[in-house]
């Protein structure tokens, strides 16, 4: 924990090693920084206006620019630049005066690695180019691959606009469950995880003239399967061209795994950052943002704030106590926008966020690690980076998988830093101390492949005909301990055979752009006659945005709302009464509205249903619905998340039902205080503890109808049949009382 190390940084001896080595003539310096310190007046004023305490930075490390002085007189001030036209804005990047070179070595190479710092025009501006180079031409795709969606969709939008195109026309984008192209897409951007799909129907990619592999340094799993799968279709596919682009971080791997393809390095324009500690930990570093904000806002030369959070729920809480504090300052205070990014946010929020900010304005960005190199915003000046971002992590020995808040690693650190000097010098504000820096952060982050459960991706190789995984050409393997366990969910899911072959039903669950989990949950409700109420189930679980909205100033009401829909069962059969009550308003926002659900993940959950149902047509599945006994559904839900189940234990905890792992139903669950013996889980959250998150109760004996080659009888004895508790005034899930 970063917050507990106490010993005072040794700042004037031992900066952190590795920046050190990085900027190569780093002045090392200790002032303390303190906000306001040279106008008095400024300062009181400031110390009337905050309740809490300031916080004090230490500077200890000066992050020089590249070419700055060239790049100041190449410059116009910010706020000028929004008023260039978009051929000047394009022409002001960096890549641009090496587009010749770039397009001639394209041409000489089949395969290139282009390395270039955040912000230098790779990801908008190459695709561009090739356009222009006539690589389009006989109907040929140029495809850049994202690994986040957001990304994908707001760089379609810039790159449309720049061209003077409807976005979905020349230039689109495809995320899962969502395809904005056309027949006359030339320049298509996707998600990681899209392109991986799109090998199932087009194995050689036959479509596209290009392959760009973008932002190959964030290493998710899908990144680094395509990896493998680019590589071998190069060798049959001499015309087509790949790229693989980069962040500027150690290329020199990219390069070795791609037979030594050659390296385009775009030279880097950057200005110098100052990077200050705290001279404390931070106990809680949201309040510490809050402060560290209107510390700037208050004191600082003009210039947007970019904050690193972990997750939406993260940016609401920061972004409510910030509206709060400023609107008690009042007109105290200069105009602040604040702006939140997160995976999820709509699009017409991603449009603000590229909004120049208005003169005497300032903006704050709160974003999560989207905003460490995947999306440029403009005229940052200000970072302050606490420490952290969500990852997902599973564990091969438990088979758990988890969501948690880690530290982050000092290459990511020294990349939210870069994003505070791309228009002007900068300040990046670490809420850590210089020691914490130095030694509780990884010099990098362990690339998703080798923490990850890899159930999807497997299952999708081996739908590819790849049936020797543990030769597969990956740029880092994965830990074989967790392959084989994917390889032994998958068959006791029923997807592979005791010969490691794809089944009937693996081959149709592959159909699926989902878990293999959900998958067979979907597939298995055929059976269980409730395929039209396991699609809506699956689709609000896809959804990954809140159902449920729960604004701060009207908590009781939203949460009375919320227990409303409550029926027994659980939190899937809640999910399900949400959607049908939502759709016999005739799917009215209004009644979003009135009820505290988003209407916005509403309407999502929707769109995937369909979606879902297409693809259960295609698989010819028997839609069918209507069954009043809930058992058929949750069996159903079940035979998918049989992995998933936890058995009360003694004291009132959890503990799952294999590894006998801890485990607690989340505050927010339908059966927080039900305590059922047996449930199941949907995914599990790690906060204070592992908290699994939609839940429902399920009886132990249909584990050994739905999984009987992975339980057995000894296994689940402690089983009762109990009947499920009488609870009155619970709606049904049809809706009914
Ligand atoms: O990929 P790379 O980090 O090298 O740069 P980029 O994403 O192509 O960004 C180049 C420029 O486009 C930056 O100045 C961004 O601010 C701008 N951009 C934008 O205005 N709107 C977007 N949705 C994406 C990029
Ligand atoms: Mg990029």
């Amino acid at each position: 924990e970063k917050g507990k190390m106490e010993p005072e940084p040794d700042i004037d001896k031992e900066p952190p090693q590795s920046e050190q080595s990085k900027w190569e003539s780093d002045q090392i310096s200790s002032a303390v920084f303190r906000f306001g310190a040279k106008d008095r007046k400024a300062q009181q004023e400031y110390s009337l206006l905050m309740e809490d305490e300031m916080i004090e930075f230490v500077q200890v490390l000066h992050m020089p620019g590249h070419d700055r002085e060239k790049k100041r007189e190449e410059s116009p001030p910010a706020h000028v630049k929004s008023l260039q036209t978009i051929q000047e804005t394009k022409k002001s990047l960096p890549i641009y005066p090496f587009r010749k070179d770039l397009i001639q070595a394209i041409k000489d190479h089949q395969v290139l690695i282009i390395e270039g710092e955040t912000g230098s025009g790779k990801t908008t501006q190459i695709p561009q180019y090739l356009y222009e180079s006539g690589f389009a031409e006989d109907g040929k795709i140029i495809g850049c691959t994202q690994p986040r969606r957001v990304a994908a969709m707001s760089v379609a939008a810039r790159v449309a606009h720049e061209m003077a195109v409807k976005l979905g026309n020349e230039v689109g984008y495809a995320i899962r469950f969502e395809d904005c192209t056309s027949h006359r897409t030339r320049i298509k951007y996707m998600t990681d995880g899209t392109l991986h799909r799109e090998f199932l129907s087009e194995p050689d990619l036959a479509s596209y003239s290009v392959m760009i592999i973008d932002e190959a340094h964030e290493r998710t799993l899908h990144t680094d399967i395509l990896f493998g799968l680019v590589k071998d279709i190069a060798r049959f596919r001499p015309d087509l061209k790949l790229l693989i682009s980069s962040a500027t971080l150690d290329v020199t791997k990219f390069s070795e795994f791609f037979d030594d393809a050659p390296i385009f390095r775009i030279p880097g324009r950057r200005f110098p950052v100052d990077i200050y500690y705290t001279k404390a930990p931070e106990s809680d570093y949201i309040e510490a943002c809050v402060v560290s904000i209107l510390q700037i806002h208050t004191t600082q030369p003009s210039g947007d704030i970019l904050v690193f959070l972990t997750g939406q729920e993260e940016i609401e809480t920061c972004q409510e106590i910030l509206q709060e504090r400023v609107r008690r300052l009042g007109s105290k205070l200069a105009e602040l926008l604040i702006l939140p990014v997160y995976a999820n946010l709509p699009s017409d929020m991603q449009i603000k966020i590229f909004q120049p900010t208005p003169p005497g304005a300032r903006k704050v960005v709160l974003a999560t690690n989207i905003a460490e190199t995947s999306l440029t915003i403009d005229n940052i000046v200000y970072v302050i980076d606490p420490g952290y971002a969500k990852q997902n992590n599973f564990n091969p020995r438990t088979g758990m998988e988890s969501l948690i808040v880690v530290p982050i690693s000092k290459a990511s650190a020294s990349q939210r830093a870069g994003r505070a000097g791309r228009v002007a010098p900068g300040k990046c504000f670490r809420l850590y101390t210089a020691w914490a820096y130095q030694h509780e952060l990884e010099d990098s982050t362990v690339p998703e492949i080798q923490r990850i459960n890899l159930g999807n991706a497997v299952l999708t190789l081996k739908a590819l005909g790849i049936d020797d995984l543990m030769h597969f050409d990956f740029l880092d393997p994965p830990p074989p301990e967790t392959l084989i366990l994917a390889l032994e969910q998958l068959y006791a899911l029923g997807a592979l055979n005791h010969r490691g072959e794809l089944t009937k039903l693996g081959r149709r669950m592959a159909e699926f752009p989902l878990d293999p989990m959900m998958a067979k949950m979907l597939l298995a409700s055929e059976k269980y006659r409730c395929s039209e109420e396991i699609a809506t189930i699956a689709a609000m679980l896809s959804v990954n945005g809140a159902i449920f909205y729960r604004p701060k100033d009207k908590i009781i009401h939203a949460d009375a709302a919320r227990k409303n829909f409550y029926v027994l069962g659980g939190d899937h059969l809640t999910l399900l009464n949400v959607y049908n009550q939502w759709a016999q308003s005739d799917f009215s926002t209004h009644w979003c509205y009135e009820n505290f659900i988003q209407h916005r993940s509403m309407k999502r959950a929707r769109d995937v249903r369909e979606q879902l149902v297409g693809l259960m047509q295609r698989v010819e599945m028997e839609l069918v619905s209507g069954i009043t006994e809930t058992i058929n559904i949750r069996k159903a839900i079940t035979a998918g998340y049989f992995y998933h189940v936890a058995r009360l234990s003694k004291g009132g905890h959890y503990k799952t039902a294999k590894h006998n792992q801890t485990v607690a139903i989340h505050p927010n669950s339908s059966l927080f205080q039900e305590l059922p013996r047996w449930l199941l889980y949907h995914e599990l959250v790690f906060t204070t503890k592992e908290f699994m998150r939609q839940v429902t109760e399920i009886e132990s004996k249909w584990l050994l109808e739905v999984a009987p080659h992975y339980y057995k009888p000894k296994e689940i004895e402690d089983s009762t049949n109990k009947k499920m508790p009488k609870v009155t005034g619970r709606a049904r899930p049809d809706g009914t009382n």
